[in-house]
């Protein structure tokens, strides 16, 4: 896993140092409320045990997650992941951006510089995320990495005990423009 530079971030692994940020920006319904992996409420030392699990998925090769840190601070502001199978060259991304730093256009700086990694150093095919529908800024990032809608997934999963529909994009290889 490469460390990944944009103009105003660095994306690099994660670290059990990483704990503090994570849970603190994790813990906030907000950034939970439309994820389906994060807990709500965030148990106390849950990013400590989530780290590890994903440090060990990283050896396996199982899954590749990003610290997102800005450079001017190099304080972490949230976490993205491409997850993807060799057979058929795709991976699914996911991303949280901690509230504090929402709408300054960094989901889509990271988004964007992942999708790229899939494709350069990945070699995948196909890139695809998904969101729920009433969730705009994310299938907006989505819309802005050049992805685009390919359907809605009705009560695709449930949250909070509620179901949720989904929006489905995916940006091909062929599609991609660098
Ligand atoms: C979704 C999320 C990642 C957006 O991060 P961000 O850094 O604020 O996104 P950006 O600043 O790059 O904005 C992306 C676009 O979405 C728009 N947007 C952001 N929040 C929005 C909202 N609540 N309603 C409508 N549009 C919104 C922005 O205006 C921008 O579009 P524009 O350039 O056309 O104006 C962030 O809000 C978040 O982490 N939410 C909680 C976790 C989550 O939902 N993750 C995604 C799961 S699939």
């Amino acid at each position: 896993m490469k460390t990944v530079e944009t103009s105003r971030l660095i994306l690099r692994r994660l670290t059990l140092d990483d704990s503090a940020r994570v849970e603190e920006y994790a813990s906030d319904y907000d950034v939970a409320k439309t994820t389906l992996n994060i807990p709500h409420p965030y148990p106390e030392g849950g990013a400590r045990e989530f780290i590890t699990s994903i440090l060990e998925a990283e050896r396996n090769g199982k899954i590749a997650i990003f610290a997102i840190t800005r450079k001017e601070d190099n304080g972490l502001i949230g976490l993205i992941n491409i997850t993807g199978t060799n057979a058929n060259r795709r991976a699914e991304i996911g991303y949280w951006i901690g509230k504090p730093y929402w709408g300054n256009g960094y989901g889509t700086e990271a988004a964007r510089a992942v999708i790229k990694y899939g494709f350069e150093e990945l070699n995948h095919n196909r890139v695809y995320a998904l969101a729920f529908t009433d969730n705009p800024g994310s299938w907006r990032i989505m819309e802005k990495s050049g992805m685009k809608h390919e359907g809605i997934l009705r009560q695709h999963a449930i949250r909070d005990g509620r179901p949720v529909d989904m929006t489905y994009y995916a940006i091909l290889r062929e599609e991609y423009t660098g």
